[in-house]
């Protein structure tokens, strides 16, 4: 596809732009197959030495996931991109793909409830040590540092405070001490954010969230420079087996279509959630990078071109107002997950974060009354009236 495309238009033409050359068709073809004919056996050797591109069996390529991942590739400023089962899957297996016994990871210590039980509890259990750090704080991260040090690992906005780690500064202590820096870039795809731009190696989406958009989809994708995705699929990736299936990819791309609009409308709600909770007397705080009052509001002006639309607030009452209110919405809807078209509220400490033991979420910020709402593209005034008919109810 041509290079000069811009955002907007890459969204919709990359990977499909005359990409079917039997019948024309101007959407993905989904293609099952699950192997590919070789011409002659001198084809099929040379296809399984690499020596010629071609396919060869779906867990390693297949055409529809294929034409995702090179959208995938030019949304995120990246060289390459795998497409895998899950966000989970894309996690695990990167960090199982840079790492191993004897090595050690620096991570932020504010995850994604399943990415920190992955890191905290399951890594260890391979021989890799796990240092968790605050990784806005430089020194806490050198003090870390040693000779078997590989990766750091965060994300940013994270989930569910959206604290902003400052992504230059991990890059630069990266860059010094040589290891791979990997983020996690779900809460904040493209236009929003940048990492590769910003010298991070790798990037990791949960495609379930903003990047699907539609809470019809499971899906994950690494992306990085050629350097260290072409080791990544040839070692790892072939072998683990997280691939995603062509149907998953097909709907992928067809919610990547509308991405950019969906996200300016998400964005334009959010911030006015966001006012009208921090004005609420039943909440005690709002957690949104967009507005002013939050303590990283300049940084995550200069690093993000948007804000996204998952917030958190602390309810007054603790616990027992934060369940009550989740109960009470009637449009929104009670569950878990981010990113998509419509508005979904949840409750971190018994939710999303229960993995962690009280004194974890303690330490993470994580309060028994915090409340976490996507927002979705519906009427901001429905969004706005639905919460303040469940805030009288407590
Ligand atoms: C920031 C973040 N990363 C990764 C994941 C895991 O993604 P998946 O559920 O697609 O495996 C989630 C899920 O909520 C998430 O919020």
């Amino acid at each position: 596809m041509k290079n000069w495309l811009k955002f907007s238009s890459q969204n919709i033409h990359v990977g499909v732009h005359k990409a079917d050359p039997y019948f024309g068709s101007v959407v993905p073809p989904i293609y099952p197959s699950s192997t590919y004919q070789f011409p002659t056996a001198k084809e099929g050797a040379l296809r399984f030495s690499g020596k010629k591109k071609g396919l060869i069996y779906s867990r390693f390529t297949n055409p529809t996931v294929y034409a995702l991942e090179k959208r995938l590739a030019a949304l995120e400023h990246a060289e390459r991109a795998l497409a895998t089962s899950s966000g989970m899957a894309a996690i695990s297996l990167t960090l199982l793909h840079f790492l191993k016994a004897g090595d050690s990871i620096i991570a932020h210590k504010v995850l994604y409830g399943g990415t920190y039980e992955f890191i905290a509890h399951i890594l260890p259990r391979y021989g890799i040590t796990v240092h968790l750090v605050d990784a806005n704080n430089e020194q806490e991260i050198l003090s870390k540092i040693d000779d078997t040090t590989k990766v750091i690992y965060f994300e940013t906005p994270t989930n569910p405070l959206l604290e902003v780690v400052d992504i230059e500064k991990i890059v630069r202590i990266a860059q010094k001490h040589n290891l791979i820096s990997i983020i996690d870039n779900t809460f904040a795809p493209p236009p929003f954010q940048y990492p590769h731009d910003m010298g991070v190696d790798i990037v990791i989406h949960s495609l379930t969230k903003y990047i699907g958009g539609h809470s019809d989809v499971i899906a994950g994708a690494i992306l990085g420079k050629l350097k260290h995705m072409d080791p990544l699929f040839g070692s790892s990736y072939i072998f683990y087996g997280p691939t995603m299936s062509p149907f998953t990819a097909y709907l992928i791309m067809r919610g990547i279509s509308t991405l950019e609009i969906r996200l300016r409308k998400q964005e334009q709600n959010a911030f006015k959630v966001a006012q009208y909770l921090e004005n609420h007397p039943q909440v005690e705080r709002v957690y949104y990078p967009g507005l002013e009052s939050h303590p990283q509001y300049q940084l995550a002006k200069k690093q993000m071109n948007g804000y996204g639309s998952v917030m958190s607030f602390e309810i007054k009452g603790g616990y027992e107002a934060g369940e009550k209110l989740v109960n009470s919405v009637e449009m929104i809807t009670l569950a878990v997950s981010l990113g998509a078209v419509e508005s979904l509220i949840e409750h971190p400490a018994s939710m999303t974060h229960s993995e962690l033991s009280p004194e974890e979420r303690k330490q993470s910020g994580i309060g028994e009354g915090l409340i976490r709402i996507s927002v979705g593209i519906e009427d901001p005034d429905d969004i706005i009236g639905d919460l303040d008919q469940a805030f009288k109810k407590i």
